[in-house]
């Protein structure tokens, strides 16, 4: 059908955090023209790890991506500007837009979103990830909204 929007789906194992980090530098080299990505899972599934990653690709050291407990948005100067966003101790979605949430994402800006069910659909991403958890340090990372062909064809990260 012309027109027709396609969503692409895929699964990939991890079976440590170095290969999650592995990953999300491979979903942030899709971020850098500014792309919205929005991780759910549950605590400790490896949601910021995989963000490690992404800025990894953006020039950000992994060492600076932290999970401080009142931070909710935080910006860093990559090679464009990258939001990490963990809405994890907000409750509704004024609180999110009260903090300032909805101007970090989309119009082209690169975010990546822990805790993004708690925007209750009230914004899309361009990427969606669910980390779930697997047997000992595995997880299981599906990714929506990357074609594979251009997953496959990316090998820089
Ligand atoms: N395959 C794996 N991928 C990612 N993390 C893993 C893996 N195996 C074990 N781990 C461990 O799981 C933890 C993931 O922590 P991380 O802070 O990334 O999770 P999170 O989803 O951001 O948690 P929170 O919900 O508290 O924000 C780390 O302690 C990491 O070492
Ligand atoms: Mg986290």
């Amino acid at each position: 059908m012309p027109g027709a929007k396609t969503t692409h789906t895929m699964t990939l194992m991890s079976n440590s955090p170095h290969e999650t980090q592995a990953i999300g530098r491979r979903i942030g080299s899709f971020m850098i023209e500014g792309r919205s990505v929005f991780i759910s899972g549950e605590l400790g599934a490896g949601k910021t790890t995989l963000i490690k990653g992404a800025g990894s690709a953006f020039g950000i050291p992994e060492r600076d991506i932290t999970s401080a407990t009142y931070t909710i948005i935080a910006e860093y100067m990559g090679s464009v500007p990258f939001y990490h966003i963990d809405l994890y101790r907000l409750d509704n979605v004024n609180e999110i837009e009260e903090a300032g949430v909805f101007d970090c994402i989309g119009q082209g800006k690169a975010a990546a979103v822990e805790w993004a069910e708690k925007l209750d659909g009230s914004l899309s991403a361009d990427i969606s990830i669910a980390i779930a958890y697997g047997e000992n340090d595995t997880r299981l990372i599906t990714i929506e909204g990357i074609d594979e062909k251009d997953w496959d064809s990316n090998q820089t990260g």
